[in-house]
């Protein structure tokens, strides 16, 4: 079966994947996202896409392909890089990377909860750049997680796992917004469905772990901010569609909310002259929220048993 693959991949599974037996490979082997250009010309006949989060999987690229393509598998858990609908309606599988990277991605979102809510990038300027004068009471005071309410919107398994963690730092009340009501983590995590609303203006943290869709894109505008509490800690490691950007850069200068962390962005990588890079509250950083060595092979791995699978003319094992 003709596979191609558009990126390097991780040490085990790069190896692996040149020993399959099955696979006739066509890989771009650069550790640099594949250019559109010449992702449409190497997959020309291909009956497998092995893809990342980089690249745009539309229309266009499955006329390319033709009509021998029979699965498209994604390294990522996210697939809104691919027109999931156009695939389907050519009978083309849909493969992801789910569960794997749900610990990596909740450390890092309560790693950015705790470091905007303590002022870590105002507390590392200030000891590199000699303005630690004397311990001072009120100097680079930030808050604190016990007896706080956390606001989950998206209580999949990356929210549950976030809520889980926080609980621990002593967050007692859970609010939670989505597509639909969980009744298996309202019991074991004493979580509670609420409106977009209520959760905007109840909360002291918001951890932003939902897909991005038609429904949840530019859900943070200004108007979401403005409803917020002022001392509200607010994080985003999902996508970077599902805030208005420049509506959160107002809501910084108005003072509406009190810290950000951010593992994505639009675009990304951010360019370095953007506006957000400037707030001393506003933490950015590069989409490493499952970056372990574990998880990134563990995610390679299992995109690549999709594609194994239908070599071997089997379900796929993890699809859509
Ligand atoms: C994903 O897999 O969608 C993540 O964003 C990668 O960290």
């Amino acid at each position: 079966m003709k596979v191609l693959v558009t990126r390097l991949l991780p040490e085990h599974t790069q190896k692996r994947l040149q020993d399959e037996p099955l696979l006739d490979l066509v890989q771009w082997k650069e550790d640099r996202a594949i250019p559109r250009e010449t992702l449409l010309s190497l997959v020309k006949g291909v009956d497998a896409i092995y893809c990342l989060l980089t690249d745009k999987i539309d229309e266009q690229v499955l006329d390319c392909a033709g009509p021998q393509l029979k699965v498209v598998s994604t390294m990522s858990v996210g697939y809104d890089h691919i027109d999931v609908k156009a695939l389907k309606a050519r009978n083309i599988q849909v493969g992801y990377t789910p569960d794997c990277l749900t610990e990596a991605t909740a450390d890092l979102t309560v790693l950015l909860a705790l470091s905007v809510a303590r002022r870590m990038k105002e507390g590392i300027r200030a000891a590199e750049n000699g303005e630690w004068s004397v311990w001072r009471p009120t100097w680079l005071c930030g808050t604190q997680f016990s007896g706080k309410t956390l606001g989950v919107v998206g209580l999949g398994r990356i929210g549950e796992a976030v809520a889980k963690r926080l609980k621990a730092f002593g967050i007692t009340r859970i609010l939670y917004y989505g597509r639909s009501r969980k009744p298996q983590a309202e019991a074991e995590l004493g979580a509670e469905f609420a409106s977009f609303d209520d959760l905007l203006e109840k909360s002291d943290y918001i951890t932003v772990c939902c897909a991005l869709t038609v429904e949840t894109q530019d859900l943070f505008d200004y108007q979401a901010f403005s409803k917020m509490k002022p001392s509200v800690v607010f994080v985003n490691t999902a996508r970077g569609g599902i805030v208005k950007q420049d509506d959160l850069v107002r809501a910084l200068e108005d003072g509406k909310i009190r810290a950000v962390g951010l593992d994505v962005t639009v675009p990304e990588p951010l360019p370095v002259d953007h506006k957000l890079y400037q707030f001393p509250n506003c933490i950015i950083l590069p989409h490493i929220a499952s970056a372990t060595s574990e998880t990134r092979e563990q995610m390679a791995t299992m995109a690549l048993d999709n594609i194994v699978a239908v070599a071997n003319g089997q379900p796929i094992p993890f699809g859509l």
